[in-house]
C-alpha cells in the first residue's frame, strides 16, 4: 500500500484539487456520487400545499451544461490518475447527468463493465402527475482500460443473493427511517445514499484492506460501509457541515470481525480452490449425510448434513454459505470457514481442512 496515503480521513476541499495532490495509482476503488445538476428552477409543492424537500442545494447548481461537463471531465480525469490499474470506478447518477458522464468515461479511456440499475422500492411520486414516477438511478461500473484485471467477488455476491448469481437490477429502498441522519427533524444531507447500496458495491469490487475513495463524501455513506467491511477509506468533501455529520457517523461504526470480513478473499483464491463444491466432501466420504457440523465450532449450534449437501438447523435449510450467512444476520459468509466437524479424537476442526485435503489428493492424482 502507498505509504503517504491519508487513510481513513476526510479531506476538506475541492475534489479536483485534492485528487491532484494524492499519489498516482494508489487506490483500489472509487465510488463517486457527484452533483446531479438537477437544474431545478423553482420550488416543488405537493397537491396538499406542502413543500417538497427536493435537492435544491447550492452545490448542485452549474451555470450551463458546458460548465457541468467541464467539471466532470476534470474530476473523472483526476480519479483516473489515482486509481490503480487494477482498480474500478463506480459513478451513480440520474437521467440528468448519467449519460453525459457515461460519454466522458469512455472518452477518457475507461472500459464499461456494467451499468447497474438501482430500482427504488419506495420512490418519491411525481407530485404533479405529468411524468412517470422516477423510480431508479443508474450506477456505471468501469475499469481503467479494456482488458484490465479487476476485483469481482463473484462468490461473495452469490452468497449474498441466496446462491443465485447477482443481477444488474438492484431493488433497494431509498435511505429512510433510522438510517436517515436528521438534525431537528431536517435531513442532514439531501442525497444520503442507503448503506445497502454501498454494501453491495464494496462487496462486489473490493477486498478487506483495500483503499476505497469517495470524492463527493457528503454524509459519509461510503466511509461508513467501508469501515464496517474492513476496507480503508478516504473521503473528500467541500462543505464543513457535511464533514461534521460524516465524522460523527463514522465514529459510531464498528468494523466486522476479521473472520467475518474475510469471505471476499474467496474471490481471489485460485480457480481450482473455488470450483470445489461442498458436495464433493460427501461423495468422497470425508463427511457423511446425517453428520453434525458446528457453526463456528459451537456445539450448541449443530446443523445436520443432508444427502444433497445442504445443512439443516432449526428449520432452516441452505448451503454451507447460505446458512452461515443467515446465522450471521444476513452478512455474506464463507461457509468453508464457518462450519466445524468432529474428528476421530472428538476435536472440532474447520471443514476447510477437508477441502484442502481433497484438493491436495486430486492434485497429486492428476
Ligand atoms: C450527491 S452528494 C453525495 C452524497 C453522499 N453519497 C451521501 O451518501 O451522503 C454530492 C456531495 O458532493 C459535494 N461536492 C460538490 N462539489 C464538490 C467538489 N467540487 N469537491 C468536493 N465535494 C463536492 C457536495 O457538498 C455534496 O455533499
Amino acid at each position: 500500500m502507498c505509504a503517504n496515503l491519508p487513510l481513513d480521513q476526510i479531506l476538506q476541499g475541492d475534489c479536483v484539487e485534492i485528487l491532484e495532490r494524492l499519489p498516482e495509482k494508489s487506490v483500489d476503488l472509487i465510488f463517486a456520487d457527484p452533483p446531479y445538476n438537477l437544474q431545478l428552477q423553482k420550488e416543488l409543492w405537493r397537491p396538499n400545499q406542502t413543500r417538497v424537500d427536493a435537492v435544491d442545494d447550492d452545490w448542485d447548481h452549474y451555470d450551463s451544461l458546458e460548465a457541468y461537463d467541464a467539471f466532470c471531465r476534470q474530476w473523472i480525469a483526476a480519479c483516473r490518475r489515482v486509481l490503480k490499474d487494477t482498480g474500478t470506478l463506480w459513478v451513480i447518477g440520474s437521467y440528468h447527468n448519467i449519460f453525459r458522464i457515461g460519454a466522458l468515461l469512455q472518452d477518457l479511456g475507461f472500459w464499461f463493465l456494467n451499468d447497474v440499475i438501482w430500482i427504488k422500492t419506495n420512490p418519491m411520486p411525481n407530485f404533479r402527475g405529468v411524468r412517470f414516477t422516477n423510480a431508479h438511478e443508474t450506477l456505471l461500473w468501469v475499469s481503467k482500460f479494456k482488458g484490465a484485471r479487476y476485483t469481482f467477488n463473484h462468490h461473495a455476491l452469490k452468497a449474498l443473493n441466496d446462491d443465485l448469481q447477482m443481477r444488474s437490477d438492484w431493488l433497494l429502498p431509498i435511505c429512510n427511517g433510522p438510517e436517515r441522519i436528521r438534525h431537528n427533524g431536517q435531513k442532514a444531507h439531501s442525497t444520503q445514499k442507503p448503506e445497502a447500496l454501498l454494501y453491495r458495491v464494496l462487496t462486489a469490487a473490493s477486498c478487506p484492506g483495500d483503499v476505497v475513495l469517495d470524492p463527493f463524501f457528503g454524509s459519509g455513506t461510503t466511509g461508513a460501509v467501508a469501515k464496517k467491511l474492513r476496507r480503508h477509506w478516504i473521503g473528500i468533501e467541500r462543505e464543513a457541515e457535511y464533514i461534521r455529520v460524516a465524522e460523527e457517523r463514522l465514529a459510531q461504526v464498528q468494523p466486522l470481525s476479521e473472520e467475518d470480513a474475510v469471505y471476499a478473499l474467496e474471490g481471489r483464491a485460485p480457480a481450482k480452490t473455488r470450483r470445489l463444491p461442498f458436495g464433493r466432501l460427501l461423495e468422497a466420504g470425508l463427511l457423511q449425510p446425517g453428520q453434525s457440523l458446528y457453526y463456528r465450532g459451537e456445539r450448541a449450534q449443530a446443523a445436520q448434513v443432508r444427502a444433497d449437501g445442504r445443512l439443516m438447523l432449526d428449520g432452516l435449510c441452505a448451503s454451507i454459505h447460505g446458512l452461515a450467512s443467515q446465522l450471521s444476520g444476513g452478512a455474506p459468509a464463507n461457509g468453508w470457514l464457518a462450519w466445524y466437524y468432529e474428528d476421530e479424537n472428538q476435536r472440532l476442526c474447520v471443514i476447510d481442512e477437508l477441502r484442502q485435503r481433497l484438493l491436495a489428493d486430486s492434485h497429486g492424482a492428476a
